[in-house]
């Protein structure tokens, strides 16, 4: 069952998100000794990531990964990743190389797949795999029966929504939405919002996340918010999100199309 949460303004989403993300997270590390918390880029995160710095104390046992970037140097003004280093990261205790940056200044291809290779080298352990959501491996590479590999399945995904619907860099009728169940990590050359070239976890990874948490504030995600809660359609990605594990808070205005919001 989707969890919608509608609040007063846009300070009153940070705060309840960055709560429900710590919660999620701590479950995690209470449950498994690990969390992996997958950030989005964007306007409407970024004060969730403030209080959320706060909101946890020992981040140890916290792998941060991205659900997209942008194709462009990590120092780059529009880099996630450098979003995330002034919000979150900069601001706690948390190990190099439990921090997974998506290198986009490799380009959509190589960053695609290097990214790919880094998040499924994580040991099904680790992850906790969702067998319910195998990865056959062809035959031909084990020259034998298909080994599946199971898809990674992060703890929390935090996600902005565009106002055409998009997540990540997941956007309306594209052919990522296609890249089926075995894909984890995609490229993006052709992104309507820019810059055009990026990085994005595949729809596949979202669904077989633990959780994943959509903000939106604003009337101009409105009509993107109620599009998302109705029928699942590949002109709105956001609406292709697994329902039963997804956690909606947003404000009044970006309720305002969807009365049941
Ligand atoms: C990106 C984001 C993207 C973003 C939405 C909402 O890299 O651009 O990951 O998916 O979350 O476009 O962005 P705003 O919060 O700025 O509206």
């Amino acid at each position: 069952m989707t969890r919608i949460t509608t609040l007063d303004d846009a300070d009153a989403v940070a705060t309840r998100a960055s709560r429900e993300i710590a919660r999620l997270l701590e479950d995690a590390l209470g449950r498994r000794g690990m969390a992996h918390l997958a950030l989005s880029g964007g306007a409407t995160p970024a004060q969730t990531y403030e209080l959320l710095a706060e909101g946890i104390t020992d981040w140890t046992g916290v792998h941060v990964w991205f659900a997209d970037e942008r194709c462009v140097p990590p120092e780059h003004e529009q880099s996630n990743y450098l979003l995330a280093r002034r919000t979150l990261l900069d601001r706690i205790e948390i190990a190099a190389e439990h921090v997974h940056r998506m290198k986009g200044e490799l380009g959509p291809d190589q960053g695609a797949c290097d990214y790919a290779s880094e998040l499924a080298g994580l040991t099904a352990a680790e992850l906790e795999a969702a067998t319910s959501v195998p990865r056959q491996t062809s035959a031909a590479n084990h020259g034998g029966a298909a080994a599946p590999k199971p898809l990674p399945v992060l703890d929390v995904i935090v996600l902005g929504i565009g106002p055409d619907g998009h997540v990540a860099s997941l956007f309306p009728g594209a052919s990522t939405l296609r890249a089926g169940d075995q894909a984890i990590c995609l490229p993006v050359n052709d992104s309507p919002k820019p810059p055009s070239e990026r990085i994005t976890l595949s729809l596949a990874v979202l669904r077989a996340a633990r959780r994943c948490v959509l903000l939106a504030t604003g009337a101009e995600k409105a009509n993107a918010i109620s599009a998302a809660l109705a029928a699942p359609s590949e002109q709105v990605p956001a609406s292709l999100l697994a329902r039963e594990r997804l956690t909606v808070i947003i404000d009044d205005g970006a309720a305002a199309a969807n009365p049941a919001a």
